[in-house]
């Protein structure tokens, strides 16, 4: 066994019974307006059953503003309440804690012919066609309000936590990055880092739901010129963390354009955990627990990550997809090398879809 995978954490008064979290990549899984289905309650199960000590359920959209691929899950209406319930349902039965991430694409927004997007500043970014309205300190009032409502409902659904997504091509990196984010108000990254939406929303959601866990989703740098550095996320981090944000969660990148494509730090040549030196030094300097992921491919490698104190938590998307055993191999110190590794490629568009790599062997295999 490797030890340091399966030590239980505590994080408030609950106990995650182990280090390894299932990361939310898009099932795509949810119906066309984001309803929940037999196919995704039968994916997130099986998730579940993979022995992660939590899961966070795929981005789902606060509003139909934010909204931003197709079969994108939706927690923007009260008519979700059921489904995502059952959601949660069946993750808690299968031993996991259910967290839900709660996603606003922002400038990466789908929009149709003739719409606009919201994004911080009009300024024009390659790859968005659409045109893209800065958005009024009332817009912002109703996108924070959003936000809480979207937790308030994963609460009354029975979560036990969510995860706002502050990275990856959302509304909320595009406010934390120079490269998106010109303007000159209190929400400006001159006055806030551009953290002030980001406070407004913690404080909102601490006030409706104050034994939910929250979770931060964080780029660490958005490596592309311009962007965000380790230092200024730190910064953010420091200034968040006695607010209300239980956890961080680590990557690295910035995409616009479509939030399904990956950053290339996540690409087929990226090395294992590319991010573990900068999630080091994060770790080192902020108090609350950290997730490290990206590419963490091999259970040896986790488990150093975590002995090494690089991070509290990891969390595994691809390779779980991959292999749904890979946690229990990790227990049982059988390390297959017959079978193949997830070649982190960037067209894994989905979990449940299962690998391109592996045509007809899907190990999920949904009906
Ligand atoms: C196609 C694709 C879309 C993704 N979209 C999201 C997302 O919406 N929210 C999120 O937190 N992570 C998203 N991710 C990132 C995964 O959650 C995970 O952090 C990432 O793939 C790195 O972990 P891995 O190398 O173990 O897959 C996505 C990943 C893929 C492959």
């Amino acid at each position: 066994m490797i030890s340091s995978l399966f030590s239980p954490f505590n994080i408030g008064t609950r106990e995650l019974k182990n280090r390894v979290v299932a990361a939310p990549p898009p099932s795509l899984l949810a119906e066309s307006d984001g309803w929940v289905t037999p196919q995704i309650l039968e994916y997130y199960q099986k998730l579940a059953g993979c022995g992660v000590c939590a899961v966070i359920v795929e981005g789902a959209t606060i509003s139909h503003e934010g909204r931003s691929w197709n079969r994108q899950l939706n927690v923007g209406s009260p008519d979700s309440l059921q489904g995502i319930s059952r959601l949660a349902e069946k993750i808690r039965n299968k031993g996991a804690l259910p967290l839900i991430q709660l996603f606003h694409g922002g400038i990466n927004a789908q929009r149709g012919a003739n719409l606009s997007v919201y994004g911080p500043s009009e300024n024009i970014q390659p790859k968005i066609l659409a045109k893209i309205i800065a958005m009024t300190p009332d817009k912002i009032r109703q996108t924070v309000h959003d936000y809480v409502s979207g937790a308030t409902l994963a609460w009354n659904a029975g979560y036990s936590g969510i995860e706002i997504q502050a990275a990856e091509g959302s509304l909320l990196q595009q406010f934390l990055s120079p490269v998106t984010n010109m303007r000159t108000d209190a929400y400006s990254i001159e006055k806030s880092g551009g953290a002030l939406f980001l406070q407004q929303i913690i404080q909102g959601i601490k006030s409706a739901c104050p034994d939910l866990l929250l979770v931060l989703k964080i780029s660490m740098k958005d490596h592309i010129p311009g962007g965000s550095t380790l230092s200024a996320s730190i910064k953010t981090a420091s200034s968040l963390q006695n607010r209300g944000i239980d956890m961080f969660h680590l990557t690295e990148g910035m995409v616009t354009g479509n939030p399904l494509q990956l950053h290339p730090t996540l690409g087929k040549n990226a090395p294992d955990s590319p991010f573990a030196e900068d999630a080091q030094t994060f770790h080192h300097e902020i108090t609350r627990p950290v997730i490290l992921s990206g590419n963490i491919c091999t259970q040896q490698n986790a488990g150093s990550r975590l002995k090494q104190n690089t991070a509290d938590l990891i969390s595994i998307g691809r390779t779980l997809n991959r292999d749904p055993d890979w946690l229990l191999n990790a227990h049982i110190e059988i390390f297959d090398s017959t079978r193949r590794k997830c070649l982190r490629c960037l067209v894994c568009t989905a979990a449940s879809t299962g690998c391109p790599d592996q045509p007809g062997t899907n190990l999920w295999l949904l009906q």
